[in-house]
């Protein structure tokens, strides 16, 4: 049960929670004792995993908001911290792909990855950290992945997972001293409807691609949503507040 001190639930934010590694995530802190915020694009859609979490025993509530919107992100802080208490958690976990080769990547393929995984982290951040600064505890975890290691037809997402290893490093320099910690998980091929959609828009069959892609991976599997949400159950924990700065690559091997 992860408690504050004075006996009640901590709160967790996780973004991008309605499916895939954000819903396992909402599941999993839910499990291990948090109250957790389950923040999508439309408040509608976080409801399932609400369902899910209540379903289980647990204590959730659905959030709408782009978390690129300084306004909307601030207003959904505030109402998590009033309905469910100070978010001390926040997992920065929303993500799009508008994947292309680079001479044919638009302007807005660019812009909407940036949008989405640097401004959302950004500002979900700043908004959160001043709740984790008056409770002198935090735990935020970045999403990044392994394209930011590079990725053919990834420019823009690659850059932006790679650039939220900065951010993290650089959070934990700052907010350490106020009981902080900030840390990335950086995924291999996992499946989910995002990885499920890159098949089908290159035309292979999702069975034979997850066959194809399990074949390069070291342990012999693909990844599945609950293995990222085991890392951040990890990383949010009481007992992980010297690890920070750290960005783990959970990929089934060192790059996959
Ligand atoms: N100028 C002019 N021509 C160029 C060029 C340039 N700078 N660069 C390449 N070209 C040419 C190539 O020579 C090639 O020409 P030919 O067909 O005549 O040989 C052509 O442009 C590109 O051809 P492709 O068929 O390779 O490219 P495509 O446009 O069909 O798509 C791709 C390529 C975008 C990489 C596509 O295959 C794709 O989207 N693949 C999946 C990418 C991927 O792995 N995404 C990860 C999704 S999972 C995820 O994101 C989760 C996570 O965290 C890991």
């Amino acid at each position: 049960m992860s408690t504050s001190p004075n006996g009640s639930p901590r709160v967790a934010i996780v973004t991008g929670a309605a499916r895939g590694i954000g819903a396992a995530t909402a599941l999993r802190l839910a499990q291990d004792g948090f109250a957790v915020a389950v923040l999508d694009l439309k408040e509608d859609d976080a409801r399932g995993t609400v369902e899910a979490i209540e379903a289980a025993g647990g204590r959730a509530l659905a959030v709408g908001a782009d978390v690129g919107d300084a306004e909307q992100v601030q207003a959904a802080v505030d109402r998590i911290a009033a309905e469910l208490g100070p978010p001390v958690v926040l997992v920065n976990n929303a993500g799009v792909t508008r994947d292309n080769m680079l001479f044919k990547m638009s302007d807005a393929d660019w812009d909407v990855v940036m949008h989405v995984h640097l401004r959302g982290s950004f500002l979900m951040t700043r908004a959160a950290q001043k709740h984790m600064i008056d409770q002198k505890f935090g735990r935020i975890v970045n999403l990044s992945s392994t394209s930011a290691l590079g990725n053919r037809g990834q420019a823009n997402y690659a850059t932006a997972k790679a650039g939220l290893q900065g951010f993290t490093k650089t959070l934990a320099i700052e907010l350490g001293k106020f009981g902080v910690t900030a840390n990335s998980i950086a995924p291999g091929f996992i499946q989910t409807e995002m990885t499920k959609a890159t098949a089908e828009r290159i035309g292979e069959e999702w069975e034979s691609y997850v066959a194809k892609r399990a074949a390069a991976i070291p342990v012999a599997r693909a990844g599945l949503p609950e293995d990222i949400a085991h890392t951040v159950s990890f990383l949010v924990s009481e007992g992980a507040g010297f690890v920070s700065g750290q960005v783990i690559y959970v990929a089934g091997g060192p790059r996959n």
